[in-house]
């Protein structure tokens, strides 16, 4: 059992139209890879509610603060493939950095108010790259709903914001956390942790602290 792979913008629509033809929901889960129980469970809950279900793995230059990050955070294309292939996943668009950001690119989304405060202030830049990268996902794949983790939180508001703001008809769908045994909440980047309690699980807590927030 495999998943297909595409990596091309014009293949995505080409498949995306043959699905519209048919009269089929789409859905789309936006990774940067290193797939855990977390974002699998993302996929599962897509694959209830669409017909064809595209996960995206694009490890976005724009939304690192620094070039060592960037470099240490994990690229596990074959086993991803391999962990979304037996639940059902119809694609995995896997496109390049020259498909997102094409010589000249200049364009970027920024999403005042729901970007600032919380982890947006320890990582400048962060929430503008995330918005702009999913800003082009959506549109690149038309899909009819996302689906996104409650963990983080922030970007959860501002993919709401980005959505309403640019009227892009896409569904945000909010899915609950996964927990290590421990409680920790499961995450690519937990690779990279040496003992709980580092910054990006802090960002979760304070985030969740201030749920009734008016964004
Ligand atoms: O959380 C992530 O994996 C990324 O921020 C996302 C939403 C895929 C955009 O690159």
């Amino acid at each position: 059992m495999s998943i297909p792979i595409v990596r091309t913008v014009m293949e995505l629509r080409s498949i995306v139209s043959a699905w519209r033809r048919e009269g089929f929901k789409v859905a789309v889960v936006p990774t940067m890879g290193a797939l855990h129980e977390g974002r699998l469970s993302l996929v599962r809950a897509a694959l209830e509610r669409a017909d064809r279900v595209i996960v995206t793995l694009f490890v976005n230059p724009r939304q690192f603060n620094n070039d060592a990050d960037l470099a240490a955070y994990p690229r596990t294309e074959h086993e991803d493939a391999a962990k979304l292939a037996p639940l059902g996943a119809h694609m995995l668009y896997a496109p390049d950095a020259s498909q997102m950001y094409p010589d000249g690119f200049a364009t970027m989304v920024s999403v005042s108010g729901a970007s600032e405060g919380l982890c947006g202030a320890y990582r400048p830049g962060h929430f503008d790259g995330v918005a702009t990268v999913v800003a082009k996902l959506f549109l690149q794949t038309g899909a009819d709903l996302a689906f996104f983790g409650e963990k983080d939180f922030q970007r959860l508001h501002v993919m709401r914001r980005l959505t309403r703001d640019l009227d892009i008809p896409i569904e945000i769908v909010a899915c609950p956390t996964v927990r290590e045994a421990d409680g920790l909440a499961m995450s690519s980047r937990n690779l990279r942790l040496s003992h709980v309690g580092e910054h990006e699980e802090l960002c979760g807590s304070y985030a969740a602290a201030r749920l009734a927030e008016p964004w």
